[in-house]
């Protein structure tokens, strides 16, 4: 198995199950465009976010990493016309790329750009009272994985979801002995993630034209 035919069934799946999509064809090309890293979410993964949050009626999202606004788009789709969704990122210029691509889908309404580093930013949205949020999903830096799946349980409620992705790395992730932050980052997260009487949480490995990783999901729980 291979890159190469994980990045063909990503096509053939996507070619099936997900409509030419012009809004959001624009938002990838101004990622480009504009520099930035294209580390987005594949399509058939935007649309298992936005399967999710539909699944789940979110009205109130919570994103931590925007990057230029490809899965805010998918996720924001999912809102009722009432809905809002908060997505919080780090560098100005992806977030001004992001805010462009948000109005182009229509969705500026609904969606707000919080710039800063989601550690500042995430005890505002809580002095706030901003919460509590339906869905929370955490992609940003992994290094901080652990403070914000705690935030995340601040912010949300009985039986909201916490969707967190890049939780396997190319399988790095069993190294205990990685020096790269990341993963150490995420290996801290799967124990806060056993240690939490609060939820009830999962992962899966994924493959596809991203490569190698995998996607966390946890319910709020009362306990
Ligand atoms: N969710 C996006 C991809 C996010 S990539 C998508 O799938 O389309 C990760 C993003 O997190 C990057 O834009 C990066 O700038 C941002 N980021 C990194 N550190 C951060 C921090 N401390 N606070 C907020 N955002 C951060
Ligand atoms: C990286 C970050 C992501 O959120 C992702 O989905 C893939 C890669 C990165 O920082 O390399
Ligand atoms: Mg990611």
């Amino acid at each position: 198995m291979s890159q190469e035919q994980w990045t063909a069934v990503d096509d053939y799946i996507t070619a099936r199950l997900i409509p030419p999509d012009p809004v959001l064809e624009a938002a990838l090309a101004a990622t480009a465009a504009a520099g930035i890293p294209m580390i987005n979410v594949a399509p058939n993964q935007g649309k298992l976010l936005y399967v999710l949050a539909v699944a789940h009626g979110a009205r109130t999202i919570l994103e931590i990493g925007t990057l230029a606004g490809y899965s805010t788009i998918w996720l924001a789709r999912a809102l009722p016309a009432d809905g809002r969704l908060i997505t919080l990122e780090y560098e100005p210029k992806h977030a001004e790329v992001a805010r462009a691509n948000i109005a182009r889908a229509g969705l500026a309404a609904q969606v707000e750009v919080r710039v800063g580093a989601a550690l500042d930013t995430l005890p505002q949205l809580a002095a706030e009272d901003a919460g509590p949020f339906d869905l929370v999903f955490i992609d940003a830096d992994k290094v901080n994985s652990v403070a914000y799946f705690n935030w995340a349980l601040k912010l949300t409620r009985l039986g909201s979801l916490i969707i967190i992705d890049n939780v396997v790395r190319d399988g790095k992730v069993i190294d205990a002995a990685s020096r790269d932050v990341s993963v150490q980052g995420v290996r801290a997260l799967y124990e806060a993630l056993a240690a939490e009487p609060r939820v009830a949480a999962t992962a899966v490995q994924t493959v596809g034209s991203k490569g190698y990783d995998g996607l966390a999901v946890a319910v709020v729980l009362g306990a």
